[in-house]
């Protein structure tokens, strides 16, 4: 696959070390990276995003030692989840340690850190030598880029270096588990809640809100409403939409999608996988098209249905900006 040259990584490795901000690929979608240690440069991120000065940032970092390096206490269940998932879609929230400053984690004394598997995010860490603070690259609010172009499209004229690694493998962010306590997923991802359990038992009810500040916000969410429908009710809600005169698409499965125009055919709806993959991308195309709607059929929650379905959510929420 084509991506960035030796020397396009040193570039961005050499912005990341002055405090300028670089887009980058990882595994699961493009990030807007920052030297985490630097003050000034993670405020750069903050601006370019319009993210409100709460929401904490995950931290990235080549391996679990240059993670260790950056918490204040390292559980069992810490050793045992790096073991297993990184490099890979897993962030951990634990107590941090001084080394972090307080905007990187929106003033909470908790830190979140991840090892991404992307080879070209892998490559920049191991250049850099340093941990990067890096939200998804959209503008605070907006579907997360799952290729570079959507990124450039959003943060254009705000970035240093672009580093182009093709679309994202799984499209939809990482797990973020709380490991404080009994571990507790704070945000659905891709690693999926059964692997999670399978690795470090029942994990405790989904959390409070304010325990994950990201997910108080409106998010993923195209210019378009996005209405969720039951599989049986999607043709009858496309009906209805376009009977007031509105432009409207769907997204729906192999085996529910109704005949006619403006049908999206994700995948099988056992193929969450699928969905992931393709679902902000297809939400961001659908934008370029000029559709005021978009209906998506609902999902079973296994697997990564979990975290597509958290995602069409949050997108969906009444309460736009
Ligand atoms: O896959 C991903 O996680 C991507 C790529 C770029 O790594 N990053 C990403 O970052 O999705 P962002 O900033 O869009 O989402 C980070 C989520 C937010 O919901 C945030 O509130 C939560 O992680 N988070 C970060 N630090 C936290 C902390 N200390 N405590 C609780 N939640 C935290
Ligand atoms: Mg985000």
């Amino acid at each position: 696959m084509p991506g960035p040259t030796p020397e396009e990584i040193e570039q961005a490795a050499a912005a990341l070390a002055e405090g300028r901000l670089v887009v980058f690929p990882t595994e699961t979608v493009y990030g807007l990276g920052a030297h985490a240690l630097d003050p000034d440069a993670v405020a750069r991120i903050f601006a370019a995003k319009g993210r409100p000065a709460d929401n904490p940032l995950i931290v990235h970092v080549a391996d679990a030692d240059a993670a260790q390096e950056l918490v204040a206490h390292w559980p069992d269940a810490a050793r045992n989840l790096a073991e297993r998932f990184w490099p890979g879609p897993l962030t951990m929230v634990l107590p941090k340690s001084g080394r972090v400053p307080d905007i990187t984690t929106g003033g909470l004394d908790s830190v979140a850190v991840r090892v991404p598997g992307h080879p070209v995010a892998q490559a920049l860490l191991a250049a850099a030598g340093l941990p990067v603070a890096a939200p998804s690259a959209n503008r605070s609010g907006r579907p997360s880029p799952t290729r570079v172009g959507d990124a450039r499209a959003d943060l254009s004229g705000r970035v240093a270096v672009y580093l182009d690694g093709g679309p994202t493998e799984v499209g939809v962010e990482s797990t973020v588990v709380d490991l404080r306590g009994k571990p507790a997923i704070l945000r659905p991802g891709g690693v999926a809640r059964a692997d999670l359990e399978a690795a470090v038992g029942p994990l405790a009810a989904a959390s409070a809100p304010e325990r994950s500040p990201g997910t108080r916000y409106r998010h993923y969410a195209p210019r378009a409403a996005v209405h969720l429908a039951a599989p049986d009710t999607l043709a009858d809600r496309l009906r209805l939409l376009r009977d007031q005169g509105l432009r409207v698409a769907a997204l729906a499965s192999t085996e529910n999608a109704p005949p006619g125009p403006d049908i999206v055919v994700v995948g099988d709806r056992r193929d969450a996988a699928a969905w992931a993959r393709r679902l902000f991308a297809l939400l961001r195309d659908l934008d370029a098209k000029g559709f005021d709607a978009v209906v998506v059929e609902e999902l079973p929650e296994g697997g990564l249905g979990e975290a597509v379905m958290d995602r069409l959510r949050r997108a969906a929420r009444e309460d736009r900006a």
